[in-house]
């Protein structure tokens, strides 16, 4: 893959590309757009078999986190940060370096959790940068509440258009990932009486769970796919919905807090073409971004009511898209890139003073 080719066609702004032998650090920090403000993105750490795919996976998860905060009218752009987890990396002093390399972007790129970085690795980051979201009190809070709120939000505007109702009473849900998120969000839907399957590769979580809502039907997870369900959720890895598991589908509805659900653009249409009504996963999962700016921008902690426009925007959503007969995807793709033209039109990549730390 050609890195200036790849970074011309999405209109990235910056990739740097980190390594130290000493912990055995490889990692990738990619900046995609902050003409509306700083770029704001988590840090995965992850066994990529091939350090293209690594590359590929930044990229992409950083100009998805672009599009989220253009509909979520956040003053912000999208970056992340992929460490290549391998057996020699001595994960405390890797992430304290890339700490200072973040410390150094002066607050040009925000960084936080996601799939291999929780509260350990963020502490540890916090060391060496005050551009980090802080899993203590000194952060925003709970980043996986404030998804699963969001979340919930969307899925309700979503249940009152197609089902009439917003209560998930009487609906079935199947949850693919009960960790941080999913975990959250079945226990807010068993509170409102929907019947919830889960399914999780970890047993620990399943049993977390199991502990505090016995009530949940757990399935085994190559079987999560074809349950009989009204909505489908997917709280794991992105890629899920793909030429062979599309066509095993049996919900109405896929509405999860995953990044990347789709495993290709053509898929949300191909969802749409089957009848099944897929909320773009950058909109609906929102929740944690929305927080964590306004915490770091604002020095706020109260969101409450930016989440809940999540329902709006997928209610706006939904509604556009049955006018113009195109695919919910379609429709928040070409609004998000109308807004980020805009911005890139009135704006200029953001460059901070530099901090003195
Ligand atoms: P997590 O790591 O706490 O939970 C994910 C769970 O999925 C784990 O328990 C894992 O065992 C399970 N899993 C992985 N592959 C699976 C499979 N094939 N079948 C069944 N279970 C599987 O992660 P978290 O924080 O709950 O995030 C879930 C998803 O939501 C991820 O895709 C993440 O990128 C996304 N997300 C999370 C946000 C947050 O605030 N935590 C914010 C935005 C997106």
């Amino acid at each position: 893959m050609r890195i200036l080719e790849a970074m011309r066609s999405d209109d990235f702004e910056e990739v740097v590309l980190l390594q130290d032998r000493r912990c055995g650090l490889r990692a990738i920090l990619a900046i995609h757009d902050t003409s509306s403000g700083p770029a704001f993105g988590g840090v995965r750490r992850w066994r990529y078999p091939r350090e293209e795919h690594a590359l590929r996976d930044v990229l992409r998860l950083a100009r998805a986190m672009t599009l989220k905060c253009a509909l979520a009218g956040i003053p912000g752009g999208g970056g992340k940060v992929v460490i290549l987890d391998q057996d020699d990396l001595r994960a405390e002093e890797a992430y304290e370096l890339l700490g200072r390399h973040v410390q150094q972007l002066g607050g040009r790129f925000y960084t936080g959790p996601d799939v291999g970085t929780g509260h350990r690795e963020l502490s540890v980051l916090a060391r060496s940068t005050e551009y980090v979201t802080r899993p203590d009190e000194a952060g925003p809070g709970d980043l996986a509440s404030a998804t699963a709120a969001g979340v919930i939000a969307g899925m309700r505007a979503a249940l009152e258009e197609l089902f009439g109702t917003s209560s998930a009473r009487g609906l079935r849900f199947a949850i693919q990932g009960v960790g941080e998120v999913g975990a959250k969000i079945a226990r807010l839907l068993v509170a409102e009486g929907a019947e919830i399957s889960v399914a999780d590769l970890d047993e620990g979580a399943i049993e977390r769970l199991l502990a505090v809502q016995p009530e949940v039907e757990v399935l085994p997870p190559e079987r999560l796919l074809d349950a009989s369900v009204d909505v489908f959720c997917p709280c794991a890895m992105g890629g899920v919905i793909h030429d062979l598991s599309l066509g095993r589908l049996r919900a109405r509805l896929v509405a999860g807090s995953a990044n990347n659900i789709l495993a290709l653009p053509r898929h949300g249409e191909e969802l749409h073409r089957r009848g099944i009504v897929y909320l773009p996963d950058y909109v609906l999962n929102a929740g944690a971004l929305i927080l964590g700016s306004a915490f770091h921008l604002r020095g706020v902690r109260e969101v409450g009511a930016e989440i809940e426009r999540i329902g709006e925007t997928i209610r706006w959503i939904l509604r556009t898209a049955r006018e113009e007969g195109e695919s919910p995807m379609s429709v928040a793709d070409r609004e998000a890139e109308r807004r980020i033209a805009e911005a890139r039109a009135k704006g200029r990549p953001f460059f901070p003073k530099q901090s003195t730390r």
